[in-house]
């Protein structure tokens, strides 16, 4: 049996030095090592044995098990040094070969826009204002003179975000920047509720609709609001500020005119249409034949709207107007559909 056991390791040693690679390896170690190898075997039936070969044979089995088991280690590490050194003679690195262009990022067109937009109207005065995307009713409609059975607060319009738990007053991402005017001017009422100062803000940001996305509508698409709030602000001043926004904004020759609109929050409220730069008026595709190009919402602040945010609406008049950006930047790239802005292609981004 001893010598059996010399036998099988000299065996399972031999045949060790021809496993070149660790698919092998394993192989070997199940065949040698393994529940039915012959050394397990020989564990195996060592009840079989007399009281006294018993322990020779066990020991010289133990002997012989470590003995492979540090025999298989030591060949494991040789075949992975051989695979690295392997890999390394078939890679070879060129370290003087010139590296990969770092692709430069740039602003995305919609940024670009909206930062064009407040740079015009700090310069006019206007102060940068933010607040959140996510408004309740009260601050998106209500406040803002919507009657509850306006079409915008249908289900269908607004994106809200709890069934019925906050009664009338439900949460929904904001569906224009209107609702900042509100909260602009409790902010600034706060600060002195008996004579409230003056505002004038710019309000951009992020909105909202539950829209069918197509070439012309998305469900999310920034706007930048203007509020002007004070004693004595009258309709000439708004058109006074929209026509110097538009000159600097479109060129020096825009022209522009102003259409009767209503607007809840808003009395009396008008549109502003630039003179297509397209075609110069003449009409195109650009401005469908019409000549014009709409590109605001404007009005005198409604006295339910100046006293909603605090300010007396004896004494105190304002404008405001509220403008899309993404719409301002496919007028002046000529951009033909706005599902490019939130689709992420690089191919569309990098003309810009
Ligand atoms: N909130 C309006 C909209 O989303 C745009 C607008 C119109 C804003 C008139 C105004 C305004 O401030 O005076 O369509």
């Amino acid at each position: 049996m001893l010598t059996k056991l010399d036998e099988i390791q000299a065996a399972a040693l031999q045949t060790l030095h021809s496993v070149s690679d660790e698919d092998a390896l394993q192989a070997w170690r199940v065949t040698h090592t393994g529940r039915s190898s012959a050394l397990m075997q020989v564990f195996s039936n060592l009840g079989q044995l007399g009281k006294e070969q018993r322990p020779l044979v066990g020991q010289k089995a133990n002997q012989v098990k470590l003995a492979l088991e540090a025999a298989f280690a030591k060949h494991s590490q040789v075949i992975k040094e051989a695979a690295l050194s392997h890999s390394l003679e078939q890679q070879h690195l060129d370290v003087s070969l010139p590296g990969r262009p770092a692709r430069r990022g740039r602003l995305h067109p919609a940024t670009q826009t909206l930062r064009r937009i407040l740079g015009i109207l700090s310069e006019m005065g206007f102060q940068v204002f933010t607040s959140g995307e996510v408004e309740t009713d009260e601050y998106n409609f209500q406040y803002l003179n919507f009657p509850p059975d306006h079409p915008a607060r249908e289900m269908q319009d607004s994106f809200y975000l709890e069934a019925g738990e906050r009664g009338d007053n439900p949460l929904l991402m904001r569906t224009h920047t209107s609702p900042g005017q509100i909260r602009a001017m409790r902010l600034a009422a706060a600060t002195d509720p008996t004579n409230p100062p003056p505002i004038r803000i710019a309000l951009p940001g992020m909105c909202f609709r539950y829209e069918q996305i197509t070439p012309r509508s998305e469900a999310q698409f920034n706007q930048v609001e203007g509020l002007a709030v004070g004693r004595n602000i009258t309709f000439s001043d708004l058109k006074g500020t929209l026509n110097d926004f538009a000159r600097r904004m479109f060129g020096q020759d825009t022209r522009t005119r102003f259409r009767a609109q209503h607007f809840p929050f808003t009395e009396p409220s008008a549109e502003m249409d630039v003179e297509c730069f397209v075609c110069a008026g003449k009409g195109c595709q650009v401005c469908k034949q019409a000549g014009w190009l709409e590109i605001l919402g404007s009005g005198m602040v409604h006295p339910t709207v100046l006293q909603n945010g605090g300010y007396d609406p004896t004494k105190y008049t304002g404008f405001a107007f509220g403008m899309g950006s993404e719409r301002q930047a496919m007028l002046r790239y000529k951009i033909e559909d706005i599902r490019y802005f939130w689709g992420n292609d690089v191919r569309f981004l990098e003309q810009f």
